[in-house]
């Protein structure tokens, strides 16, 4: 595993997020099938995989380019009996393909971005039965005129914006937003920054004057004194909408 994916591809989550958000975000949506099909794109080391195969008697394909996070997921199910219900994809997201109509949900926390928030919820919104659900986490400013370090942060996701901006874009494509939320800080602490933390401090030692594993550990530090320091300026939402 290279040194980027032994801090971050090691941690219980692999973003913000946490099994109550998930299934409050689960639980705005009405009239989902008792046994839904679920596409879960970006699923990580698969928390809310597994919540959303605990929360319905349905089936989730959970899908990932990284080898490691199919393998984290898979075991993830397997511990918590539900995996027969489970399917992966080891796939690049950008060429997903699947039927017209093939889900009654796609799910993706933290992920969507990896296409373009727009480019990505139109994208899956063919694979979405009519009257079915997209719901994705994604970054938002809560304030304006954040601090030059924490725009300096953010230059790497550049598609960071207001909560009033992505409704925008959400009602554009052509779904009805049907609610939304803006997650609490200890979404990115609990099951992210605090284990990210422990994490670091296991590798500092044993990765002295190795540089690219140094300025990993520099990334990952920064990354999370900028949360500590500015969590005022900006978080993730949950965003569910329907097709
Ligand atoms: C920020 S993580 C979020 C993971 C998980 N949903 C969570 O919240 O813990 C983004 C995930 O998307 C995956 N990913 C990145 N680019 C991808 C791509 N082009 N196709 C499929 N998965 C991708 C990464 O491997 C990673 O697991």
């Amino acid at each position: 595993m290279d040194h980027f994916l032994q801090i971050y591809g090691t941690l219980p989550r692999a973003g913000p997020g946490s099994n109550e958000l998930t299934r409050r975000a689960f639980e705005i949506m009405s009239d989902v099938p008792e046994s839904p099909r679920i596409l879960d794109v970006g699923c990580g080391p698969g928390m809310q995989t597994v919540e959303l195969l605990r929360i319905t008697s349905g089936t989730v394909v959970a899908l990932d380019l990284i080898p490691e996070m199919i393998t984290r997921v898979r075991a993830r199910a397997v511990s918590a009996g539900v995996s027969d219900r489970l399917e992966t994809l080891e796939q690049d997201m950008t060429e997903m393909v699947f039927p017209e109509s093939s889900f009654d949900v796609v799910w993706s926390e933290g992920a969507i971005y990896f296409l373009g928030f727009e480019a990505g919820l139109k994208k899956v919104k063919d694979f979405v039965e009519p009257g079915g659900y997209v719901v994705v986490s994604e970054a938002v400013w809560l304030k304006p005129n954040p601090p030059p370090e924490v725009v300096e942060f953010w230059k790497e996701y550049p598609e960071i914006d207001t909560v009033a901006a992505k409704l925008e874009v959400i009602k554009r494509i052509g779904y009805e937003s049907v609610g939304h939320f803006i997650f609490p800080a200890t979404a990115w602490t609990e099951h992210y920054y605090n284990p990210m933390e422990e994490r670091i401090a296991e590798k500092t030692a044993e990765w002295r004057g190795i540089p690219e594993a140094e300025a990993v550990l520099k990334k990952a530090r920064n990354e999370i004194s900028i949360f500590r320091s500015h969590s005022d300026y900006f978080s993730y939402a949950f965003f569910v909408m329907r097709n």
